[in-house]
C-alpha cells in the first residue's frame, strides 16, 4: 500500500516548493540546486553579512512542505566551505505551510566568539529523494540584540504551524548520526532515549516523504 504511494510519488514534480532561509538573508534559493551539499549550491560567501546577536537570534524559515525536519548548523570564520561543526538547533519536526521562526538560535558557550566574529549559519531538512535541502547565511555576530521591531519583523509563525517534535538525533540529510556534527548548544545530547529517537525520526521521514496522503494511511 506504502509502495503505491511512493510509486505515485515518483510521478511528481521534482520541484515542489521546498523551504526558504528569509532571516538572516540567505545567500541564496534556487529550488533546482537546493538539495546540493553545503548551502543549496551558493558556496560564495556573502559580501553583505547580517548582524547576528550573539546572546541568540531568530531562524525565519518559509516552509513549502507539510512536514519537515529541520536543523539548524554553525560554522565560525570568514569563509567555512562545508565545515558547519556546531549545532545551534538539534533536529525538530514542524508541522505546517509558511512562515515558521525558530524564536531564538545560540552558540554554545564554550566557542570563543566575541563582537565581530565572522560565521555562517545552515539550516539543513529532510524531504528530499537524495537526502537533505539546505540554505546558508552569512552572518556577522555582534552583541547587540536585535529591536523589538526588528525581531517581530523577521520572526514570524502562521498559525498552523507548530513543532511537534524536538531534540531528535540525527541530521535531517539522513546522514548517520556518527557524521553529523557533534558540539551541541547545549552540551547535552539526549543518549539514553537514542532508539526511541531514531524510531521517532524513522516515522518522520516516512511521515516527511509521503505526507499527509501517508499519514492517512498509517
Ligand atoms: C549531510 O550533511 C552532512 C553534514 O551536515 C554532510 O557531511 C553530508 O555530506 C550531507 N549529505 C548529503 C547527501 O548531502
Ligand atoms: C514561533 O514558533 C516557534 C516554535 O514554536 C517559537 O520558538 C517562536 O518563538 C515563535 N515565534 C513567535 C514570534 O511566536
Ligand atoms: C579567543 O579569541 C580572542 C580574539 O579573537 C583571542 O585573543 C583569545 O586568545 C582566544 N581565547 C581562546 C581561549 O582561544
Ligand atoms: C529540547 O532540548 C532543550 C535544550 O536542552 C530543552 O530546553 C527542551 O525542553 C527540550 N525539549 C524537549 C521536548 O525535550
Amino acid at each position: 500500500m506504502l509502495s503505491n504511494t511512493f510509486v505515485a510519488l515518483s510521478l511528481l514534480p521534482l520541484t515542489l516548493a521546498h523551504f526558504q532561509l528569509t532571516f538572516p538573508k540567505a545567500r541564496g534559493f534556487s529550488d533546482d540546486v537546493e538539495s546540493n551539499f553545503p548551502c543549496g549550491g551558493f558556496n560564495d560567501v556573502q559580501k553583505q553579512r547580517t548582524d547576528f546577536p550573539i546572546s541568540g537570534g531568530p531562524i525565519q524559515l518559509n516552509m513549502g512542505h507539510p512536514q519537515t525536519n529541520i536543523a539548524v548548523y554553525v560554522a565560525i570564520g570568514d569563509n567555512p566551505g562545508s565545515g558547519f561543526s556546531v549545532v545551534a538547533r538539534q533536529q525538530l519536526t514542524v508541522d505546517g505551510l509558511g512562515n515558521f521562526c525558530i524564536g531564538s538560535i545560540s552558540l554554545p558557550t564554550s566557542l570563543n566568539v566575541s563582537d565581530g566574529t565572522l560565521a555562517s549559519i545552515q539550516v539543513v531538512s529532510n524531504n528530499h529523494e537524495s537526502g537533505g535541502l539546505y540554505q546558508c547565511a552569512d552572518v556577522k555576530l555582534v552583541n547587540t540584540q536585535l529591536s523589538q521591531t526588528d525581531y517581530n519583523n523577521n520572526c514570524k509563525n502562521n498559525t498552523n504551524v507548530r513543532v511537534s517534535q524536538e531534540n531528535i538525533s540525527g541530521n535531517p540529510n539522513g546522514s548517520s548520526t556518527n557524521a553529523s556534527p557533534s558540539t551541541s548548544a547545549t552540551g547535552a545530547t539526549p543518549s539514553s532515549s537514542k532508539g526511541a529517537a531514531a524510531q521517532a525520526k524513522a516515522v518522520s521521514w516516512v511521515l516527511g516523504a509521503v505526507g499527509l496522503a501517508g499519514m492517512a494511511m498509517l
